[in-house]
């Protein structure tokens, strides 16, 4: 919605456990799918003394960008370290994805039982300098999109906390609506092929066959991150989310780059499109709406 002023409220709820009246829930709702954020100053999640010593990119196993836990798995992902170390790790990791559980449930219970947690992550590793090639740089603005994970208009919903033990701020910045963003690119996407499509996934490159949204929705993803002129000159916001405190965003909705910010964990869910209330504000729809 072009019309969209405010893409951050912020909300007083200092526990993941909050009563939250119905109506303010249908009115978070509504905010996160029009491409608002949540913002909870407030609400931080507590580490442990004796898991303090996580907070360091040290754990990484120098492959993955983060130390992660996938969906329901108990395996944890992207670490090195002992046995008991890596099971303490899965521990912090898991208590988070169950915060993050019941804040949904709180916050926006509607969505409860159709938010399917995808991964859970503890990202260690400043965001600011990090180097890398121009399509996977997250300081410049973006929508997410991954080439290996078509969704298949799944929404992707994240959790995040600022766990920084410095008091350093993640700082963001928050662009344009998204059809905005999508009116201007979406004539450059090219023509969309189920053959090729069909063969990416043969090769294994995708884990399913992309369609014609994801197809889209990457392309778009990669036409902003490589337009400087649409990165300098966009509408766009710098976003302060200070340590201890916690946000919510579709971030498949949100433009959005990481400037900077070091320790900060995150869930990431799926809602599946036909939980939504308000599908005509969605991507999907909006890419099919400018199409036609
Ligand atoms: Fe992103």
């Amino acid at each position: 919605m072009s019309d969209f002023k405010n893409p951050i409220i912020a909300l007083p709820y200092d526990s993941f456990m909050a009563k939250v009246s119905v109506d303010d829930q249908e009115s978070y709702i509504k905010h996160l799918e029009h491409g608002g954020v949540l913002f909870l100053p407030n609400l931080t999640f507590k580490i442990a003394p004796s898991e303090e010593r996580f907070l360091s990119p040290k754990w990484s196993d120098g492959r993955a960008k983060n130390i992660y836990l996938r969906g329901n798995e108990r395996k944890i992902r992207g670490a090195k370290g002992s046995e008991a170390d890596l099971q303490a790790m899965s521990e912090l990791i898991e208590r988070y994805a169950l915060n993050a559980k019941q804040l949904i449930s709180n916050l926006l219970f509607d969505y409860a039982d159709h938010a399917k947690p995808a991964n859970t992550s503890l990202r260690c590793i400043e965001a600011a300098g990090r180097i890398t090639s121009w399509r996977k740089d997250d300081s410049r603005l973006h929508a997410d999109a991954f080439p290996s994970r078509p969704t298949h208009g799944e929404r992707i919903l994240r959790v995040f906390t600022n766990v920084n033990p410095y008091g350093k701020p993640r700082v963001w910045k928050v662009g344009e609506p998204f059809a905005d963003m999508a009116r201007k690119f979406l004539s450059e996407v090219p023509h969309y092929s189920k053959m090729q499509a069909k063969l990416l996934h043969m090769l294994g490159i995708t884990k399913s066959v992309r369609g014609e949204y994801d197809h889209a929705m990457l392309h778009l993803h990669d036409l902003v991150k490589a337009d400087l002129d649409y990165q300098q000159h966009a509408p766009q916001m710098r976003s302060e989310f200070p340590a201890n405190s916690t946000w919510i965003v579709y971030s498949d909705q949100v433009l959005h780059a990481v400037l900077a910010g070091q320790h900060m964990m995150e869930q990431t869910l799926h809602v599946a499109p036909e939980y939504l209330h308000y599908p005509e504000a969605s991507p999907k729809k909006t890419l099919e709406t400018l199409l036609n």
